[in-house]
């Protein structure tokens, strides 16, 4: 099998090559940060928008960026492949300095890693997932896309654990997000979602399905969801780069709506695969 080629510091090699330090920062302290960018027919989906979250990210976290947008761009494009529906996944620490120290060094490139995966068919975006509810464990930069995950990994492993797909966390009795998705809910028949904050992940996917509904006459709000309206509600998804829509069929061993995929899930699904289509 052909070796699958990657991009490191400055240039591309196979991956069983691409090779970091022990010292690097992202390795002792999980000092850096990233980004998830589906691509469809050989075109990155949304590409301003994550070139955008990924310079606050590392503004966040205060390490310069390495590329302009154009370069990160004219990397990525050469690992794709216009037949096949697949994800870059980009990460950037801190770099490699001769001590470790919690300290940033000084003079040190950032390490630059660029990887490109397929995104293989999720077997619950047709039948809806199981979640479970539980209490944010999470720090107060979660719109910093970070390296540091423990906190999501946690979270994730637990709901699995329970025989369930994703974790929906709640902070001080309000929704924030899933373990690695944002959560919609459709309430009153209106579809909300919890505002931007620093308690989430600004997901793109997020952003494009408000803009959609915004276009198609689907009501929607931005608004703090108490775990009280979370279970009431009528409808539950959580959303993500590599997932698209995923309806929540199931929540804390109870129902959502009647077990299935709902009616606002089939239309936001049907108008969403669309614009991905229409970008072809
Ligand atoms: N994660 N919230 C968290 C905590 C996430 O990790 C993600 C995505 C999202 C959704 O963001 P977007 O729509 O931009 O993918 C929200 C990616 C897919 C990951 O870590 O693999």
């Amino acid at each position: 099998m052909a070796s699958k080629t990657v991009f490191l510091n400055g240039g591309y090699l196979p991956l069983e090559d691409a090779k970091i330090s022990v010292l690097d920062r992202g390795f002792l302290f999980g000092d850096g940060v990233y980004e998830v960018i589906p691509a469809y027919y050989g075109k990155l989906f949304r590409a301003q928008d994550h070139w955008q979250r990924l310079e606050n990210s590392l503004a966040i976290v205060r390490i310069t960026n390495p590329h302009s947008r154009n370069e990160w761009q004219a990397i990525c494009e050469p690992l794709l492949d216009a037949g096949k529906n697949q994800y870059i996944y980009l990460q950037i620490t801190r770099g490699t300095a001769d001590k470790r120290d919690h300290a940033f060094p000084e003079g040190v490139a950032p390490t630059v890693f660029v990887l490109c995966s397929d995104i293989l068919p999720f077997a619950g975006t047709q039948t809806g997932i199981k979640a479970v509810t539980m209490d944010d464990s999470r720090w107060k930069l979660c719109h910093a896309k970070t390296i540091a995950l423990l906190g999501n990994i946690l979270h994730r492993q637990e709901a699995i654990d329970q025989d369930c797909a994703e974790a929906i966390l709640v902070k001080n009795g309000y929704v924030t997000e899933g373990a690695a998705s944002n959560v919609f809910a459709v309430i009153d028949g209106v579809l909300v979602t919890p505002p931007k904050s620093n308690a989430i992940l600004h997901g793109i996917t997020r952003d494009v399905i408000l803009e959609l509904a915004a276009q198609h006459n689907i009501a929607y709000r931005e608004e703090h969801i108490t775990l009280a309206q979370l279970q009431a509600a009528s409808e539950i998804w959580v959303t993500s780069s590599t997932r698209e829509i995923i309806a929540v069929v199931e929540l804390d061993g109870i129902s959502v709506g009647n077990g299935a995929p709902g009616p606002v899930w089939h239309t936001m699904n049907d108008i969403f695969q669309a614009y991905k289509q229409s970008l072809s």
